[in-house]
């Protein structure tokens, strides 16, 4: 049974068919937000139920998009553990310190969430042509899954993705195209050429279930938190469906009577040479301006102008959270110090909370008793 209800504008409230394959709000151009009949589920699930069900995403199948189960495009999202540091929180000097570690996923990043579910509400409505605009892990995640879907799926990424990212696409048959530019220039073709071509374009948040696929990190950490959610979260930041998929859930969740009204402090974390929500959140902004000739070795952090920023910067500041930015240079050590204090082979933009982490400490806004979780988003790829 399906508590999915319809789709609503996340910035205008217009509400939209949920049959119906839909993009940005043709009102006001903003994200799609897929709602729930949350009294019903309320009503109707106990957690207690979530002790028989299989460690992957698909778990909290009633606040989920997909209607029938059988329309699922699978490859195993299992549940990501939650890892306790050690030496990483002891030369911190923070008492809590956990990294989400979801290079588990299949094709090395949480990017598997969102295209999973992406993937599987495209056959549920019959879409076979997909195109997306990606910094790189994005693309790899939709080639895998639009392969097992058997769908095409058309590629748009910078000549300089990562070439884990350019070769996985080729592997998977996916139709690659390498633009001179960055993931907007790329969303700019996509656009351009949908129509004639037929494509369904799933950039992030301008279709409304990658979102949904995201959310699930929220979901994940309340169980594995026993629905008392910590008190800081840090996520590297690029388009940020990470951020606004976990604080919708964690509203969903409180709806349904799981969770209390304690919110985690939302920390984004990017790069200082593509920081956007960082100014805008320094600046008090709404809504964060593109960012002009962004740089950064950490690819997914390259992303210059995101659709939901409004609600990236909502996030951040309901949650009386933060925005910092990092460097390169410190990308790289926390890389290191991850991997000598923990093992911990992290992706660079994963890393970058831990530098993230490492200031905000020193600055005394994450004190010693504050629980806090980190997002390692991808796996270390040579
Ligand atoms: C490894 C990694 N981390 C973080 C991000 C940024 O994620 P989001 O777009 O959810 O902000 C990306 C995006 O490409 C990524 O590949
Ligand atoms: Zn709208």
């Amino acid at each position: 049974m399906s508590y999915f209800t319809h789709l609503e504008c996340s910035r205008c409230a217009q509400t939209y068919d949920l049959n119906v394959p839909q993009n940005l709000c043709t009102e006001c151009g903003k994200p799609l937000f897929p709602r729930y009949a949350l009294a019903k589920i309320a009503q109707d699930w106990d957690k207690s139920s979530l002790s028989d069900r299989e460690a992957s995403m698909w778990r909290y199948a009633e606040l989920l998009p997909v209607i029938d189960p059988a329309n699922i495009v699978s490859l195993n999202e299992t549940m990501t553990p939650l890892l306790p540091t050690q030496q990483l929180a002891a030369s911190l000097g923070i008492e809590a310190l956990w990294v989400k570690d979801e290079s588990r996923l299949p094709t090395g990043s949480f990017k598997a969430r969102g295209l999973a579910m992406a993937v599987s509400k495209a056959k549920e409505l019959g879409l076979t042509k997909l195109a997306i605009p990606s910094a790189g892990n994005a693309a790899t995640a939709l080639s895998s899954y639009a392969a097992q879907a058997g769908m095409e799926a058309h590629i748009f990424m910078p000549q300089d993705a990562p070439p884990f990212n350019r070769n996985t696409c080729q592997l998977a048959g996916a139709n690659v195209t390498l633009i001179d530019g960055l993931i907007t220039d790329a969303g700019k073709i996509v656009a351009e050429r949908k129509e004639e071509e037929g494509w369904f374009d799933v950039s992030t948040l301008k279709e409304p279930y990658r979102v949904e696929g995201k959310k699930t990190m929220g979901l994940e950490i309340a169980e594995q938190f026993n629905w008392d959610l910590p008190d800081v979260i840090l996520y590297p930041t690029g388009g940020g469906t990470g951020i606004v998929g976990m604080w919708k859930v964690f509203q969903e969740l409180e709806t349904i009577g799981w969770i209390d009204a304690k919110r985690p402090r939302m920390i984004s974390v990017q790069s200082v040479g593509c920081a956007p929500i960082v100014k805008a959140w320094q600046e008090g902004a709404t809504e964060a301006e593109p960012w002009t000739n962004a740089q950064t070795t950490a690819a997914g952090l390259r992303v210059p102008q995101a659709v939901g920023d409004f609600l990236i910067l909502d996030a951040i500041y309901q949650s009386g959270g933060a925005a910092i930015a990092v460097t390169d240079d410190e990308i790289q050590e926390a890389m290191a110090t991850l991997a000598t204090h923990e093992g911990v082979l992290a992706c660079p933009e994963g890393a970058a909370t831990v530098a993230g982490l490492c200031k905000l400490v020193a600055t005394g806004e994450i004190q010693p008793e504050n629980r806090v979780v980190l997002f390692n988003t991808g796996g270390y790829q040579a």
